[in-house]
């Protein structure tokens, strides 16, 4: 496979965004015994999608949802099993912060998995508030200043 990635924008109700939703369920929904498509996805058109495509492959993606004028929230964020701990997680992370700032917002936010919050913080994100409990597992919110 050809391994250079591209990082775009993806459109709500595309057959791009079908396959998001694909990726979605088999890395962040299907191992919890859960089903994207059980979530409310109603506002996802609102939404910012963001794909990773190597060699012409969705194998990543992110979401930004815009919270109000000063926080952007990253959501969503999953890279296919197969090519984890090669960069495209954080090529995803870079995009969405470069398109957040480009838009004025001074800050991203996100509830991060326990086990991902090492990556987040390797790109900056540092721990906002206590743990939660969020699709059965411990989260935590992370935050950055962005802008
Ligand atoms: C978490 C995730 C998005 C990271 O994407 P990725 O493409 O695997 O990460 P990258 O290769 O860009 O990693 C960037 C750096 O973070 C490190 N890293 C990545 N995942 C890590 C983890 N879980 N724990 C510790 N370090 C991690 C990498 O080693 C790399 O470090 P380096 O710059 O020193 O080499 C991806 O592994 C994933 O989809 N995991 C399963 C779903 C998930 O947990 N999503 C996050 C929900 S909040």
């Amino acid at each position: 496979m050809n391994t250079e990635t591209e990082i775009r924008i993806i459109t709500h109700g595309s057959d791009e965004y079908r396959e998001e939703l694909e990726l979605r369920n088999r890395i962040l929904r299907i191992p919890l015994g859960l089903d994207v498509y059980k979530d409310d996805l109603s506002n996802e058109i609102m939404d910012i999608h963001i794909g990773a495509f190597s060699g012409g492959a969705l194998t990543g993606v992110l979401v930004l949802t815009i919270l109000n004028d000063h926080e952007i929230k990253m959501r969503q964020v999953a890279v296919d099993a197969e090519l984890q701990g090669k960069g495209i997680g954080r090529k995803l992370v870079e995009f969405s912060e470069q398109m957040a700032r480009d838009m004025g917002f001074p800050k991203m936010t996100m509830h991060a998995r326990l086990e991902a919050i090492p990556f987040y913080e390797k790109l900056g994100y540092s721990k906002a508030g206590e743990q939660f409990t969020e699709v059965t597992i411990p989260h935590f919110k992370l935050e950055k200043t962005i802008a």
